[in-house]
């Protein structure tokens, strides 16, 4: 039973807004994400300026679509927020600090490394160089330059993710499949380039950059060097 309701909620989540994404709000503030809050759903129709009927009507709506749980005791409910709705608040937040901050810029020192040789071979694909150059508005040096990233910074390194950035799609070549990736303005030691994050990954540890140039020659790289990155959102 259970099972059978998050199976359908899942696929016909859509995001809150009005009302509902208030009534989110609200009990986040209040510390739903770390433990259930105590309201009456009059307390909360009184908060967010709707009726008891409405605020009752949402919170059910809420529930459904598996942003929340509402424990029901004698006059009040005790409310805990999903994951789902912890989700959609840290967009809403992102959106928000990019308007009062601007973008986000995330930095880190890595360390240059080889790969598989792989780099080469997908930034080969007409499917991806017809993007690159209408999206970037260069066609990049045929390869990646591998970043690894010292453990302290993997975590800020993992937020680029959440950042929107400049997609380039996934395709259909020669019988497989290519995967989406997304593109953020980036600088290596100074120098402009745009890191590329895979849609899915293998390695966490590592950051791709690509260039028009081969950087490293421009910055004179060897395996091992220390090197200052930067990569902004988008
Ligand atoms: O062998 P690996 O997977 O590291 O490299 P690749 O992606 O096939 O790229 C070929 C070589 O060019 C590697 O040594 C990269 O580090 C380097 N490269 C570069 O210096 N500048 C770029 N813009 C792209 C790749």
């Amino acid at each position: 039973m259970t099972r059978k309701a998050t199976a359908t909620t899942a696929t016909s989540r859509s995001p809150p807004s009005g009302p509902e994404l208030a009534i989110l709000k609200l009990i986040a503030v209040l510390g739903a994400t770390r433990s259930p809050v105590v309201l009456t759903s009059r307390e909360v129709g009184e908060r967010i300026g709707i009726s008891q009927q409405s605020a009752d009507r949402h919170l059910v709506a809420l529930e459904a679509q598996g942003f929340l749980v509402r424990q029901l005791a004698a006059r009040r409910q005790r409310l805990t927020l999903l994951a789902p709705a912890t989700e959609h608040l840290r967009r809403e937040y992102q959106s928000y600090r990019r308007i009062f901050e601007g973008p986000a810029v995330m930095r880190f020192t890595g360390t240059v490394q080889s790969g598989l040789g792989e780099g080469r071979y997908y930034l080969s694909q007409p499917g991806y160089m017809v993007q690159f150059s209408e999206r970037l508005g260069y066609s990049p040096y045929p390869g990646t330059l591998n970043v690894g990233v010292p453990p302290e910074a993997l975590a800020r390194v993992g937020t680029v993710r959440g950042w929107t950035g400049i997609r380039i799609d996934g395709f259909q070549a020669t019988g497989r499949t290519f995967g989406g990736a997304t593109c953020y303005r980036a600088r290596l030691a100074g120098r402009a380039c745009h890191a590329i994050v895979p849609d899915r990954t293998h390695h966490e540890g590592v950051v791709e950059f690509i260039a028009a140039e081969r950087l490293r020659d421009t910055l004179v790289l060897k395996d091992g060097d220390a090197i200052q990155a930067e990569v902004e959102e988008g």
